[in-house]
């Protein structure tokens, strides 16, 4: 799929296989629409008179061969009130006409549904409208057989087009590499688990530093995490066949020597619960473990096609989470890379364990400030349902800035509290502390458990149990956060 920007341009009077306008709720026209129907001397009016469509948000209806317009094909779409227009709502919306668009013979399209947002969010709603048909369009068959019988759509352009003056390219390029993180993302979260595993992860990391002379790529193995210490890592990955990996990416975007930013992704290829094994209903969805380590490389690849000017840094802690002989027990004692000892009370609570020695090994990049992006705990779908991320931080101006970043992609987070009252509930007979804090404040209690491994740098902490994927007849990836990662990224870079 190709996008493209088009400037203060007239509706009527362009090449193209459809043109997508919006018309507002009572037919109220947009400025494109206007275009349209002055140059076809009132075809649009007649057509809303009929009753059948009137500009209801989301719907839909094509127009052909109308006098006086040069695309053969008009695209109305239903906007709703026009003083309700969101980002989020422009994002269905645009969906809407994708979808109707992706089964017809149409291979380009020009679209005006962006063109009468409010100035100040115009650069957001254009990289989102870009997102949002990257998303219509996103299938995942790499593992059907007969994968040829499925219709291809024809559509391969999308022009975002405006009959106002203003240049939005950089954010049409910027929601392209956007997209491709998302599909990157998505693609490695809904790979199998018996695929994707920590040694795929690693192959396809290594990709990534092959296509680009920015970035460099350094594998920890087994063998040389436990020369660092990083027993907590080991005692979840010794559990599996498979071997556990670090995978440390290095974008170098910036000045040599500027500190880097730097992502830390959970990347559990598939979650058993080991030895405190899960109950077995919908188990299969944690394969999807490992979406935090999907959307750091995502995001890299992101930032890659947008040649951000930044130092970004991914660390990704990849490992299976098995059941059996050498796996650790309900009871067991380990010693992290950071000298603490952490008693194991439960196995399943393995994210924290692997992202422990992570965030340490993050220290010697002395990062300007450290995300780590984690499905961590089901007690943040409980708290904060699908829609919403989970955000906890050691710094107040990283937060407001994730929070910023999050509402700008419509791909949002909510800060929840930490402090010393939860903080005790992670004590410990027996060791410096436990790997579980009880069932009150799940989430809190895992991301204080990482806190103390980050006292040295800004660090926020993403639990995307809830935002990462679809369960249901829609399963499968959502690719998020990566849009809100690429927004905090390109507005710390001032790009
Ligand atoms: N990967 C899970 C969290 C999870 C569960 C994400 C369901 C999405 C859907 C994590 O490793 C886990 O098992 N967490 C435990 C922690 C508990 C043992 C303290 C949980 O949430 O039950
Ligand atoms: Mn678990
Ligand atoms: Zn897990």
């Amino acid at each position: 799929m190709n996008y493209h920007f088009e400037p203060s341009t007239n509706a009527a009077n362009l090449h193209t296989d459809c043109v997508v306008a919006g018309i507002y709720k009572h037919g109220k026209l947009s400025s494109a629409a206007a275009q349209l129907d002055t140059a076809s001397q009132g075809a649009i009016t007649t057509h809303l008179e009929f009753g059948d469509f009137s500009g209801e948000k989301g719907r839909t209806s094509m127009l052909y061969s109308l006098p006086g317009v040069t695309s053969k094909r008009v695209l109305l779409v239903g906007m709703g009130e026009k003083d309700k227009l969101t980002q989020e709502s422009l994002a269905q919306i645009t969906q809407a006409a994708v979808n109707l668009l992706k089964s017809s013979k149409a291979n380009n399209a020009i679209s005006f549904l962006t063109d009468e947002i409010s100035s100040e969010f115009m650069q957001a709603a254009v990289r989102q409208s870009i997102t949002a048909v990257a998303d219509s369009l996103y299938t995942f068959d790499s593992f059907k057989s007969k994968r040829d019988e499925t219709p291809r759509t024809q559509l391969e352009g999308w022009t975002v087009a405006h009959t106002i003056a203003g240049d939005f390219s950089t954010a049409v390029s910027q929601g392209t590499a956007i997209a491709e993180g998302m599909c990157v993302s998505r693609d490695l979260a809904n790979s199998p688990g018996n695929v994707c595993t920590p040694t795929y992860l690693a192959e396809v990391a290594q990709e990534l530093a092959n296509s680009s002379n920015k970035v460099d790529i350094n594998i920890l193995e087994e063998g040389d995490m436990e020369a660092l210490g990083m027993g907590s890592f080991l005692s979840v990955s010794k559990g599996s066949e498979q071997d556990g990996k670090m995978i440390i990416l290095q974008y170098h975007g910036g000045k040599a020597g500027e500190a880097p930013f730097v992502l830390v992704g959970k990347g559990i290829t598939f979650d058993t619960g080991g030895i405190s094994l899960k109950p077995g209903n919908a188990m299969d969805e944690m394969k999807f473990d490992m979406t935090g380590a999907a959307s750091v490389i995502g995001t890299l690849t992101a930032c890659v096609a947008m040649q951000l000017p930044m130092n970004v840094i991914a660390i990704i802690a990849a490992a299976e989470n098995m059941p059996g002989g050498k796996a650790s027990k309900p009871g067991d004692i380990v010693t992290s890379m950071s000298g603490k000892t952490i008693e194991i009370l439960n196995t399943d609570a393995e994210g924290r364990l692997v992202l422990c020695d992570a965030l340490t090994y993050a220290e010697r990049f002395n990062p300007a400030a450290v995300v780590d992006i984690a499905t961590l705990t089901g007690a943040c779908i409980t708290a904060l349902g699908h829609h919403t991320s989970g955000l906890l931080s050691n710094n107040n101006s990283l937060a407001e800035e994730v929070l910023t970043a999050g509402k700008q992609a419509s791909d949002e987070a909510w800060r929840l509290p930490m402090g010393e009252k939860y903080q005790d509930q992670l004590k410990s007979n027996f060791a410096d502390m436990a790997n579980i804090g009880g069932p009150p404040a799940g989430t809190i209690t895992a991301a204080c458990f990482l806190s103390r491994f980050t006292e040295n740098y800004p660090w926020a902490h993403l639990d995307i149990a809830g935002t990462a994927w679809k369960g249901g007849a829609a399963k499968g990836s959502t690719g998020r956060p990566v849009p809100l990662l690429c927004q905090l990224l390109i507005n710390r870079a001032g790009a």
